[in-house]
């Protein structure tokens, strides 16, 4: 059932590998990146408590030792202080340049760890455990690295790629049913910005996905990381296409600042809604069939997702301020806010030329309910 899905950057290309027993297998998988059979493995208290034990007794199959650092679960240690603190174990764990850094987590490990590789010695090689839906389809993939500032999320970070993403499909048994729902949000992202057959699939097969169905979770995984692996492949740095894998994420960002980046809204949830939003828009400007976003809802409303602002609980700040949050996107290039729309399902392309009145009405209406 495991599946190899490459990304395509020269000689800093990778495998991802996809399927049950992963963790159990780290060891045979990992080995072969070694200089010294050692490795230094973070990750955060919920994971440790989960996976870290077969972590170890994979590695330990291979005679491979490992020390590890457990984080505080959770966003607030995509911070400076926890850097600092990775960043220092590591060198207290006496890592030098040639050997191997390995997360074992969500996005929040991924992203942090990734970028405590980047800069400890000026950049040593690591690893991606994926263990939540998001960060096995989304963060592990691509080497986006970083933490949060204060003045918003990811403002601070490197491009740093991994050696190697073991994404364990077993591993999300153990996800909570909210958050395997919101790292589904990612999944039909997939399918809606570039693979209208995928959606068609993931129609028919969601349901079983989401109820622990090993073989479909596989194959959804290995889709959405091959179109990954595909768009970081052609665009690394996101001077172009890497753009469309944030199809929804406008306003996403503007209502995760909304809800205060709060268990109110996950990032998984709040691109469904996105995406949701992102094909009304795309119909009002006449890019693409009313039946569009009424085919995504449907869908995001058969796996039990959210879809309407009134699934948020608690009030939402009124059109105008949602409108503010939208220009402090990251996709804002001077002064001008970019979107990915989409000409249907599977079709979504990159632009800036998006009449502000049409983006009003649709938030307008969706605030209606
Ligand atoms: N999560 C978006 C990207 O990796 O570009």
């Amino acid at each position: 059932m495991q599946q190899t899905v490459r990304v395509e950057l020269g000689d800093r290309s990778y495998d991802v590998l996809i399927g049950p027993g992963l963790i159990a297998g780290s060891g045979a998988a990992i080995a072969p990146l070694l200089r010294r059979p050692r490795v230094a493995v973070v990750t955060d208290e919920n994971v440790a408590v989960r996976h870290l034990a077969a972590l170890q007794a994979g590695l330990a199959d291979a005679g491979i030792e490992m020390e590890a650092l457990t984080l505080p679960a959770g966003e607030a240690t995509k911070s400076w202080p926890h850097l600092s603190r990775t960043v220092e174990w590591l060198l207290s764990q006496k890592v030098e340049r040639t050997d191997v850094v390995v997360a074992l987590g969500g996005g929040v490990i991924g992203d942090l760890v990734g970028f405590a590789a980047a800069i400890l010695r000026r950049g040593v090689r690591f690893v991606q455990i994926p263990t939540s839906l998001l960060a096995q389809v989304d963060s592990s993939v691509g080497g986006k690295t970083g933490i949060n500032a204060p003045q918003g999320k990811n403002l601070v970070g490197a491009f740093h790629q991994p050696s190697l993403v073991l994404a364990d499909t077993e591993a999300l048994a153990t996800l909570t049913s909210r958050d395997f729902l919101a790292g589904y949000g990612e999944v039909v992202k997939y399918g809606l910005l570039g693979d209208a057959a995928f959606f068609d699939w993931l129609e028919v097969n969601g349901p079983a996905l989401a109820a622990g169905d090993m073989a479909a979770r596989v194959q959804a995984v290995t889709r959405s990381v091959q179109m990954k692996a595909d768009i970081v492949a052609r665009d690394e740095t996101e001077q172009g296409d890497r753009a469309l894998l944030n199809l929804g994420h406008t306003f996403c960002h503007a209502l995760e600042a909304a809800t205060g980046y709060s268990d109110r809204l996950l990032h998984g949830e709040g691109v469904a809604i996105g995406c949701g939003l992102a094909f009304e828009l795309s119909s009002r400007i006449g890019l693409c069939a009313q039946e569009d976003p009424s085919r995504v809802r449907a869908h995001l409303r058969d796996m039990g997702m959210k879809v309407d602002f009134a699934d948020i609980p608690g009030d939402l700040p009124g059109t105008a301020a949602l409108m503010n949050l939208m220009a402090q996107d990251k996709k804002v290039v001077d002064g001008t806010l970019r979107f990915i729309l989409a000409r249907g399902i599977g079709a979504a392309f990159v632009t800036s030329d998006v009449p502000r009145a049409a983006v009003v009405s649709v938030l307008d209406d969706a605030r209606a309910g």
